[in-house]
C-alpha cells in the first residue's frame, strides 16, 4: 500500500547517468558533473542540462553559449566527485585535478570520455531553482572500442557512472537483457 511521504523529497527518478559539463570563457576552462540531463530532440539533435544559476559553470555558459557534455567511465569516479565538490569560482579545477583537455571544433572536452557532445546553446530558461540549458549537438565523438555497430555502449566494456543523490553512486552490472523482436 502506498503512503504519502512526509520527507518532502522527490529524488525518486534516480539513478541517473552522470555527465561532466565543460565550458570555457575568457581563458577560464571549467567542468562540473551533472545528473539532471536528457536528450530533448533527435532530429535535430538537442541535449538539455539543468544547471543552477549559482554554479560557476552556469556563469561561463551564459557568456560563451557553448559547452561539451562528457560521459566518463566508472574508473574516473574519483575525478567526477572532485569536480562536483569544488567550484571553478575558487580554484582552477582543470589544473588542480590534472584533467586532460582537448579543443574540439568550438569547445574543450575531456578526451578520456567514452562519448562527448559538442553543443551550442539554443535555449536557456529559468525553471524553479535550475536553468534548463538546451544545446544543439554540433558533433558527437565516440570511443569506437566500447560501442557496437548500432552505437550502443557495450556495457561489458564501459561502465557509466550513475548517481543516487546525497553523494551516492552506483555501477551497472547487467543481470538480464531483453530485446524486442
Ligand atoms: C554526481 C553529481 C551530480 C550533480 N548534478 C548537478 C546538476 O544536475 N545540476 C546542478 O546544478 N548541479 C549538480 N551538481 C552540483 C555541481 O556539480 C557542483 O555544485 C559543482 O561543484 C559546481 O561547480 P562549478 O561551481 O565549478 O560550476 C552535481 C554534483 C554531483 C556530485
Amino acid at each position: 500500500m502506498l503512503k504519502e511521504s512526509n520527507k518532502n523529497k522527490f529524488y525518486h527518478f534516480y539513478p541517473n547517468i552522470v555527465c561532466v559539463v565543460m565550458s570555457e570563457f575568457d581563458n577560464r576552462i571549467n567542468a562540473m558533473p551533472v545528473a539532471w540531463s536528457s536528450g530533448i530532440s533527435s532530429n535535430p539533435r538537442y541535449f538539455g542540462v539543468l544547471i543552477a544559476k549559482k554554479r560557476f559553470t552556469y556563469k561561463i555558459i551564459e557568456k560563451s553559449k557553448k559547452f561539451s557534455v562528457n560521459f566518463l567511465d566508472w574508473k574516473y569516479l574519483d575525478t567526477v566527485v572532485k569536480l562536483g565538490s569544488t567550484s571553478g569560482e575558487e580554484i582552477d579545477k582543470i589544473k588542480e585535478f590534472n584533467i586532460p583537455i582537448e579543443k574540439g571544433k568550438e569547445v574543450y572536452f575531456i578526451p578520456l570520455s567514452y562519448v562527448v557532445y559538442e553543443c551550442t546553446v539554443i535555449k536557456d530558461e529559468e525553471i524553479g531553482d535550475h536553468n534548463l540549458i538546451i544545446g544543439k549537438i554540433e558533433r558527437v565523438l565516440i570511443d569506437e572500442e566500447v560501442f557496437d555497430e548500432n552505437e550502443k555502449p557495450i556495457l561489458e566494456k564501459v561502465k557509466p557512472i550513475f548517481y543516487m543523490g546525497s553523494g551516492e553512486f552506483v555501477k551497472l552490472e547487467i543481470s538480464e537483457k531483453f530485446k524486442e523482436e
